[in-house]
């Protein structure tokens, strides 16, 4: 009676938070780029050479605003990271990752003779450099918002990787927006308008007729940000489109890094390499961690085996 009771209550519980999901504004899916995610499965590893080209990313673009505060450069050298080389078992000592790290300007921790605090390349025991001495500034510099710290961003998002692919692929085109005039007090403003039926990556909830979405100043619209787009939807509102506003503007426009290894920088390119960096970041260690699941199924496969056959031995004589 009791199970069945407390069961009761969590199917509820369950019901209730369905209702709350449900009436809170939809965004699109977050979907994996086209051929899905390499280190997805039971033996996934990551593509190195894109995990080399969304550190670029990360560092040409993202880097500006996003702290990783949880990663050294170091790391980026170790066994399993994206420019591991075994001839630097130590990769403190490896030439490329020292480059990597020594583009980076940090200030020393320690002040000089003088008491000042000096800046100076980093090397590859720092950790990354942040855009921001802390998060007044960071917010200062972003109108009132916080960019939120990438280190561990794919565990901090349901279905990290493939959300901030969406994500970073998934804004309008700007050039899809209009400039309306619009007289307040008056004084003539500039209002951003997207007409939705133009955004046709919608798919099923592109209008047939024209129906305009304004854009608060300062935000931009997403259709993968979760948020709630009826009260700046001049259409109507059961119709409005999915996604809400955020205030990181598009950041990825074709060409916008010269990859090193020649790929072309396409938006979703681009945005397929940063999340797999950011899928590393989170979850360096994921390949070794595969690596050991699978020897420890093995083992227990074989033991498994062989416990039967001895069980097998040993009960031999016995009537049962
Ligand atoms: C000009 C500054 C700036 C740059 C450059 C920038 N961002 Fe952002 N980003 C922001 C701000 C500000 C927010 C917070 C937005 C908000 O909460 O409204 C944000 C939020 C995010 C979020 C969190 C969204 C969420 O669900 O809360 C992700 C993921 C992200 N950025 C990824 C990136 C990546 C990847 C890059 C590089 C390709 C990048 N950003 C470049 C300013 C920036």
């Amino acid at each position: 009676m009791k199970t069945f009771r407390i069961l009761a209550a969590g199917l509820v519980g369950l019901a209730f938070a369905g209702l709350a999901h449900a009436a809170g504004g939809a965004q699109k899916h977050a979907h994996a780029p086209e051929g899905g995610w390499p280190f997805e499965g039971v033996t996934g590893q990551y593509d190195k050479a894109s995990v080399q080209r969304g550190y670029q990313v990360y560092k040409q673009v993202c880097a500006s605003c996003h702290s990783m505060n949880l990663l050294s450069y170091r790391n980026l050298g170790e066994p399993g990271g994206p420019f591991y080389d075994p001839a630097y078992p130590n990769p403190n000592d490896n030439p490329f990752v020292k480059a990597l790290a020594a583009e980076n300007e940090i200030m020393n921790q320690t002040p000089n003779d003088a008491g000042e605090y000096e800046m100076r390349p980093a090397s590859p025991a720092d950790r990354f450099r942040a855009p921001f001495p802390n998060e007044a500034a960071a917010r200062a510099a972003n109108g009132g918002a916080l960019p939120p710290d990438l280190s561990v961003m794919v565990k901090a998002r349901h279905n990290g990787a493939s959300y901030i692919y969406s994500l970073m692929s998934g804004y309008p085109d700007p050039a899809l927006f209009e400039d309306r005039e619009v007289q307040k007090d008056g004084e003539t403003l500039y209002q951003k308008v997207l007409d939705v039926s133009k955004f046709e990556a919608l798919g099923d909830h592109t209008p047939e007729h024209s129906a305009y979405l304004v854009q608060p100043a300062g935000q931009y619209y997403n259709p993968y940000f979760p948020g709630d787009t009826k009260p700046n939807f001049e259409g109507d509102p059961r119709h409005a489109p999915p996604g809400g506003f955020l205030a990181m503007a598009p950041q990825l426009t074709k060409d916008r890094v010269e990859y090193t290894d020649g790929t072309e920088a396409t938006v979703d390119q681009m945005a397929h390499d940063v999340a797999q960096f950011i899928a590393w970041a989170s979850e360096p260690k994921l390949e070794a961690r595969k690596r050991t699941g699978l020897g420890v199924m093995a083992f227990l496969l074989i033991l498994t085996v062989l416990l039967w056959f001895s069980y097998k031995q040993v009960w031999r004589k016995v009537e049962h």
